[in-house]
């Protein structure tokens, strides 16, 4: 039997897109392989958001090469937002590249691959005209009960660092019809976590006659469903019905995972997030006073053009006045073809790194002082396996988000109450509790 391996970059909708990728070649009578070397056909799913995963996936295919060498039969086709990035380039770049694919052309992997997994057609597809929906293909998951559901394709927004608008395209919603009866016969094979996926979920539906909040009320709606989850939202589009359905449907978590980006009005100007400090930090009080227990997360980045030592404070400021949950934090690296990498005013390396270890900092301390709050509580957890630190202890998560390692005896994919012992600025600690009687 032929065999493949998926190597996946980049962000939940890439994870998710290898699980269709994953399905695609199952499908075609492949079987997948534990590592890059036992694999016929090595696909690479890649991003390019920043500079560090085109490092990742340059030191991956050079191992790809030397098995290219040895054995011309394999195939290596490389997917996702760098291959999209690069289209023109891709093969002049990595000679040895079979097939490029962009996000939207999964559906089309089949036609290279081949039927029955045999032969290649070397040549590449971008996510001009011809994106689809993954939808309807099979599907690989990771997990029996927790799946990702996309709900929208590409990105209307026009945030100045960002290349994401042009290798995924413009924004095209999935038909709510689609998205229910994919979720309906996930819950019916015993799917318990849900999250749905798009660049801007909350721009859903303009398209197709619907909107955000009417989805989260009919996925809520959906029997056997425990937990919903979606990311990412803009706060643009962040408007009251989002948050009345949040705070009203039973199954959607206490979470919202909110990019900043920046706490400076004036930078947020510069990168186009077409929302203030003050009017994120509004959107923040009315989430609060409308969902109690909510978490809040978060994107920032530091260094980006023109951000001076008094606008970095600010960010740093928001960070505790918000108090975030816990917030992924990056360096400003200029992507070529975007607006602010042309833009004169580019912060000094040495710079970047000095408020990047800045604002972990604080990012650590306020997210520590946040869980910190919980110890003493029973938190309803949702377990996924065992720990990845303490084999004697299970691993799971709190509606929160929050990981949770904790001592008890409960299957994966159970729900169960563990009362809060300890915390750090990243995890939980905790211990099973009997469930409480009804
Ligand atoms: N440089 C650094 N971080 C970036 N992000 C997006 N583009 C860039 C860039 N050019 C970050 C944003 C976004 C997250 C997915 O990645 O914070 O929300
Ligand atoms: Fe995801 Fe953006 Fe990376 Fe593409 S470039 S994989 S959309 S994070």
């Amino acid at each position: 039997m032929r065999r493949y391996h998926v190597t996946t970059f980049g962000c939940q909708m890439n994870a998710h897109d290898s699980e269709r990728i994953k399905g695609l070649l199952e499908e075609l009578g492949l079987g997948e392989a534990p590592s890059q070397d036992e694999a016929d056909v090595l696909v690479f799913n890649t991003c390019t958001i920043r500079e560090k995963p085109d490092t990742r996936l340059a030191a991956h295919l050079g191992n790809a090469r030397v098995l290219k060498e040895r054995d011309p039969e394999r195939v290596i086709a490389v997917g996702g937002c760098y291959a999209e990035a690069q289209r023109e380039r891709i093969f002049d770049l990595y000679p040895f590249v079979d097939v490029a694919f962009g996000p939207g052309s999964i559906p089309h992997l089949a036609d290279w691959v081949g039927a029955g997994g045999e032969g290649v057609a070397r040549g590449s597809f971008g996510t001009g005209e011809e994106r689809a929906f993954a939808g309807r293909l099979p599907l690989h998951r990771e997990r029996r009960f927790q799946a990702w559901v996309q709900i929208s394709m590409g990105c209307n927004s026009v945030c100045s660092y960002c290349i994401v608008p042009a290798v995924r395209g413009r924004e095209v919603s999935r038909r709510p019809g689609e998205i229910l009866s994919e979720v309906e016969s996930l819950a019916s094979e015993g799917v318990r976590e849900v999250t749905l996926l798009g660049q801007n979920v909350n721009s859903y539906g303009r398209d197709v006659g619907s909107d955000f909040a009417e989805l989260l009320r009919a996925v809520d709606a959906i029997e056997g469903l425990d937990r919903i989850r979606f990311t990412s939202p803009h706060p643009k589009d962040f408007r009251a019905p989002v948050i009345a359905a949040m705070a009203e449907c039973e199954a959607v978590c206490e979470h919202a995972h909110l990019p900043l980006q920046s706490g400076s009005t004036r930078v947020l100007k510069a990168m186009r997030r077409t929302y203030s400090r003050d009017r994120y930090l509004r959107l923040v009080a009315e989430l609060r006073a409308t969902i109690p227990g909510l978490a809040l997360t978060t994107d920032l980045i530091v260094g980006f053009p023109g951000e001076t030592d008094a606008e970095f404070e600010e960010t740093l400021s928001a960070v505790e006045e918000v108090g975030y949950d816990s917030a992924f934090t990056f360096v400003y690296s200029p992507r070529a073809g975007t607006e602010a990498a042309s833009m004169a005013d580019q912060v000094a390396d040495e710079v970047k790194r000095e408020r990047i270890e800045r604002l972990v900092e604080v990012v650590q301390r306020v997210a520590e002082e946040r869980n910190r709050e919980r110890i003493g509580g029973v938190e309803e957890v949702l377990v996924e396996g065992v720990s990845r630190t303490d084999p004697a202890l299970l691993r799971g998560r709190t509606r929160r988000n929050t990981t949770v390692n904790f001592a008890g005896t409960a299957a994966p994919g159970e729900l169960v109450p563990v009362e809060i012992q300890h915390a750090t600025s990243t995890t939980l600690r905790g211990v099973e509790r009997a469930p409480v009687a009804a």
